[in-house]
């Protein structure tokens, strides 16, 4: 790369403020107050940064260890070493993952297979919910996350158990497990690895077993159609925040898939049953 070149790319962290400056004066220019048009530059701005930057990040393989699997969607080396900090920030901590777990059932004896399981958060729960006679493992392409959650569950002496794994190919045969959750993972994904991904859901599901998945969907708040609209222009949340969450699933085979509740107005948790 040239050294002008650089030095503008250096500059990048620049493009945010100025485009809030920027929507700033021209909300002034069109008659609003300063504090109104402060609000009305964030509202724009920002979800068109976040935007920016999810679109950057699935297609740059940004932060990732050498070990992480390769994989068209979008892993999250990147978040691993404060994921678990972050979360509670931004309304995923303890009250979201215990509403998970009611939404499956989970009995003990029971095995359990977690995807793109993160820093295994979700995955340590549902080892102590199917307690010893159960089997509960967590898998996920993004090596540091692996890695986090190997340690954690080293910590707290749990009997959860991670592996490196792509949803799209899991390394399980037929039928192995009564449940498969998926929590906020399916957005990392573009549409074609979706309907892959879920198949090899329903395939390692037993006869009866249930999906428990929960993600991003149509919201039920309008504020959140203000700040998400972004969503609806990158293929990975398009048919998501257009509420096809159930269509994906009856693609991938699941007889039945319903939506069983929602969380904060633009998470939806959906049940689907083999
Ligand atoms: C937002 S995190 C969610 C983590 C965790 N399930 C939770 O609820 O906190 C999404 C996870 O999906 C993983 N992921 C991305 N592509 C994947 C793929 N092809 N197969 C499985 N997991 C994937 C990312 O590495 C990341 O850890």
């Amino acid at each position: 790369m040239s050294k002008a070149k650089e030095r503008l790319r250096r500059l990048i962290w620049l493009c945010p403020p100025l485009m809030t400056a920027l929507a700033v004066w021209i909300f002034m220019l069109l008659g609003f107050t300063v504090w109104a048009a402060v609000l009305m530059a964030l509202l724009l701005v920002c979800p068109a940064i976040i935007l920016y930057g999810m679109i950057k990040m699935s297609r740059h393989r940004v932060g990732f260890s050498p070990e992480t699997l390769h994989t068209q969607g979008m892993p999250l080396d990147i978040l691993a070493p404060v994921y678990d900090r972050y979360c509670p920030l931004i309304g995923l901590g303890r009250a979201f993952r215990q509403a998970t777990l009611r939404y499956a059932e989970l009995k003990p004896g029971e095995s359990v297979l977690d995807v793109g399981c993160g820093t295994g958060v979700l995955t340590r729960l549902a080892a102590l919910a199917v307690g010893q006679t159960g089997y509960a493992i967590g898998i996920d392409p993004a090596a540091k996350m692996i890695g986090v959650a190997k340690k954690n569950a080293l910590k707290e002496g749990s009997r959860a158990e991670f592996r490196l794994a792509v949803i799209e190919d899991l390394p399980f045969e037929d039928n192995r497990f009564d449940c498969v959750l998926s929590s906020a993972m399916l957005h990392h994904l573009p549409p074609e690895v979706k309907i892959k991904g879920l198949s090899e859901v329903h395939r390692v599901l037993k006869p009866g077993g249930r999906l428990v998945l929960v993600d991003v969907d149509r919201p039920t708040v309008f504020l959140w159609w203000v700040l998400l609209w972004p969503l609806l222009f990158w293929s990975f949340t398009e048919d998501q925040v257009k509420g096809r969450l159930g269509e994906l699933m009856q693609c991938a085979g699941f007889s039945r898939a319903e939506k069983a509740g929602s969380w904060g107005g633009f998470l939806g948790f959906w049940k689907a049953f083999k």
